[in-house]
């Protein structure tokens, strides 16, 4: 690891992938279906969308190269993530998206922010959860500044409760692999083999939950750079919703709704003894801990709008099973017309 990162793995490139949670489309749907009036946006509306994070840039490019009247703007701090986007970029003759080389957690002070557009939607995946408070705090002055009113932020972290058996799954990786003096994807396979050789010896921290063993057994499987990323950073760790909401309500963004969009839907995620008690939660935030205590989320996929785009109140467990029951009944009738 290089001492520019701040902790964070800056020595092996990210994997290259085209993420649909971050599609102002699937925003826009959320927050319709989190009760905040948006169409769905045009590929020919002037949209300025703005990716922090971007790693080689493939979600922005495609973004970009499919709607080429948005504006799109891709960050991240890492060199060789920002050559391969910007040669793609040039490879496709794309001139509507530019990929800034910047730190994240000191742009918002930087003359260098003069650059970045304000944006309609706002997309961070992979990275909340993965880098060091001061890079929170700086994505938390950058969106004061630059999500325009009415704008759509989505972000992406490890969630609790759900990631805390793989705490000290996490910890083993990390601390044993730091000990090989090598490039940290050679340092993860280390650190994931001494995971597996305690598994094997029934260590009672790695084989007490299901979904741990499948995330050990499925590690295996991913390239090593992958697990890098995902295991080798310094202060990676995985955060309660109320905590993330907490720390973008500085920047007056409030919680809308998972883009995970069935999520919104009690009815189709949780148990009718659940949904009992959630419907008595007025406050969303408190609702959606309780709900995270009911689903297994280890990555939630949610969207922040600012304050002003939300005109009416948060829709409630009743109102949510209200629309799916409409939505069933649509498409139960345009079923019975074909
Ligand atoms: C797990 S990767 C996700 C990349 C991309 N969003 C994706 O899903 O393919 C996290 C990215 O955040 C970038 N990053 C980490 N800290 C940063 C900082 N302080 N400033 C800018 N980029 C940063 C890394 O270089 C890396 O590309």
């Amino acid at each position: 690891m290089s001492g520019w990162g701040s902790g964070y793995v800056t020595d092996v490139t990210y994997l290259t992938g085209y993420f649909r949670h971050q599609s102002p489309s699937l925003l826009s749907a959320a927050c319709l279906l989190g009760s905040v009036e948006r169409s769905l946006p045009a590929h020919d509306e002037p949209i300025s969308y703005l990716e922090l994070g971007c790693g080689r840039g493939f979600t922005s490019l495609l973004l970009a190269a499919s709607n080429p009247s948005w504006t799109v703007t891709a960050i991240d701090f890492n060199p060789a993530h920002v050559a391969t986007a910007r040669a793609w970029a040039t490879k496709a003759r794309l001139d509507n998206i530019r990929i800034l080389e910047a730190d994240i957690s000191t742009l918002a002070e930087d003359p260098a922010a003069a650059e970045v557009p304000e944006a309609d939607f706002v997309s961070m995946h992979g990275v909340w959860s993965w880098v060091p408070p001061s890079v929170q705090d700086g994505i938390v002055r950058l969106l004061r500044q630059k999500v325009k009113a009415g704008g759509a932020v989505h972000v992406s972290y490890n969630a609790l409760p759900a990631w805390g058996p793989a705490l000290g799954m996490q910890r083993i990786v990390r601390e044993g692999g730091k000990r090989l003096a090598a490039r940290s994807d050679k340092q993860a396979a280390e650190g994931l083999k001494l995971v597996q050789e305690l598994r094997g010896a029934d260590a009672y921290q790695l084989v007490r939950s299901v979904w741990l063993k499948s995330l050990i057994e499925r590690a295996a499987e991913l390239p090593t750079s992958y697990l890098a990323h995902e295991y080798m950073n310094d202060f990676w760790a995985p955060c309660f919703h109320a905590d993330v909401a907490k720390a973008l309500a500085a920047a007056k963004l409030e919680w809308v709704a998972s883009v995970n969009l069935a999520e919104n839907f009690p009815e189709l995620t949780v148990s009718p003894e659940q949904r009992a008690v959630l419907q008595r939660l007025d406050d969303p935030l408190l609702r959606e801990l309780a709900k995270d205590m009911c689903l297994n989320r280890s990555l939630r996929h949610d969207v922040f709008v600012t304050a002003d785009a939300r005109r009416s109140p948060a829709r409630s467990v009743a109102d949510t099973e209200h629309l799916a029951k409409r939505i069933a009944e649509r498409s139960g009738n345009a079923r019975r017309k074909c």
